[in-house]
């Protein structure tokens, strides 16, 4: 067996173990027997309301590893899986596992912005593992506290926040509150929100905040119908964006305010939200909508392999091992050359990702397009790219 799963601390998801348990019954493992193994760690939530984020990244990064005969420079590839359970104050100690205890070339993770941030303060300050983020949006993990070995293959918190801001001023909104979770990404990408708003001729009236996860939005819901703002732009994604979406339009607000937001909103829960998501705009730099031939071709294998539809957070999944997979093969398998593999990554270019063309930034971030969506007949359909390779401006990153 090459894969290695650390059963104490994971795998409480179906489908990671299932998608992990692919691993061993390649027949290509007999062909590169005798070479070590590149140990990948991985800290993502397989519990809670971030679960289905945590299963949509494994199931696709394992998708496109096992498309690539499971093999990384023609070494075999093992695995650690740690779920995050999405505590920040138990980051340090998972981190901490995966570096000294599994001594792993490449950590993957997280899906939390909180996360990110105490991770990055771990990885940045050592030469090695390389840290590649398939999720979380902290602005800071490729501001900051950016540093050669981390890098990120979705997006910041500014990226697909910004730009709805502007949107929902160009659509002739006045006045907007703001609504999210209390920690690092929603606050991050309010204040983007806001920026984009405001300086398009908007004003916020208020923003609102509810403690990360909790999923009782009645008495902020009140207090926006008070404010009679002209728009709302929130920030909730996996099963809090199925509450929240479905208690905003409960609550009987749908009708006579839009709501915005960056589109974590929907992505992956429209069918649970039903009815409450029509309509709803968001901005984000994917949708299962695009019809360039390599989204077309993902979203058949994603489905044929898992049951599930394919979504954003799929699509990091699968385009964080498409760049392990470009630098292994680029220093022939030698990933302890670090330095030459940061040098990869950091030359990478992404010409045929699902979410369309992409390139690393000098932060190590996607420059990347930003799509204007709305939810018809439960499909994120393309109304235009409201920002054409977008770069995050990677405030106090002393790489760029
Ligand atoms: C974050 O914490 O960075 C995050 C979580 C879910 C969706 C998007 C961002």
């Amino acid at each position: 067996m090459t894969k290695k799963i650390n059963r104490r601390h994971v795998l409480t998801g179906a489908a990671a173990a299932s998608a992990f348990g692919m691993a061993s019954t390649l027949p290509t493992h007999f062909a590169i027997a005798g070479k070590a193994p590149i140990k990948i760690g991985i800290l993502l939530p397989y519990s809670g309301t971030y679960a289905m984020l945590g299963n949509s990244i494994t199931d696709a990064f394992r998708l496109r590893m096992v498309m690539a005969g499971d093999t990384m420079g023609g070494r075999p590839i093992e695995y650690s899986v740690i779920d995050s359970e999405m505590s920040v104050p138990k980051a340090p100690q998972n981190t901490n596992k995966l570096v000294t205890r599994e001594k792993v070339d490449f950590i993957v993770g997280p899906v939390h912005s909180g996360i990110a941030q105490a991770m990055a303060k771990i990885i940045g300050r050592r030469t090695s593992p390389i840290m590649v983020v398939p999720n979380a949006g902290s602005n800071k993990v490729t501001g900051e506290l950016c540093a050669p070995n981390i890098f990120r293959a979705s997006f910041s918190n500014w990226q697909p926040a910004y730009p709805g801001g502007e949107v929902m001023a160009n659509d002739g909104h006045q006045t907007a509150v703001t609504i999210s979770w209390k920690y690092a990404a929603g606050i991050q990408m309010m204040d983007a929100g806001k920026s984009g708003f405001e300086k398009n001729g908007g004003t916020v009236l208020k923003q609102l905040y509810v403690p990360f996860p909790d999923v009782e939005f009645q008495a902020l819901l009140s207090e926006i119908a008070a404010l009679k703002p002209d728009a709302v732009f929130s920030f909730f994604s996996g099963g809090g964006a199925v509450k929240f979406v479905k208690d905003y339009a409960a609550a009987g607000l749908k009708q006579s305010i839009p709501l915005y937001g960056p589109g974590f909103l929907t992505e992956g829960v429209t069918e649970a939200q039903g009815e409450a998501a029509e309509g709803i705009k968001t901005t984000l730099h994917y949708s299962t909508e695009l019809t360039n031939p390599t989204n077309v071709a993902f979203k058949a294998a994603y489905e044929k392999s898992t049951g599930r539809k394919a979504n954003v957070f799929a699509v990091q999944g699968y385009d964080t091992a498409s760049l392990l997979l470009q630098a292994a093969a680029v220093v022939g398998g030698d990933v302890e050359a670090t330095d030459a593999v940061i040098h990869a990554l950091e030359n990478t270019s992404v010409p045929d990702s699902p979410r369309g063309p992409w390139k690393m930034s000098k932060a190590h971030n996607p420059i990347q397009d930003i799509y204007l969506r709305q939810v018809v007949g439960g499909r994120h359909k393309v109304l235009g790219v409201a920002a054409e390779a977008l770069e995050d401006p990677a405030t106090g990153c002393k790489l760029v």
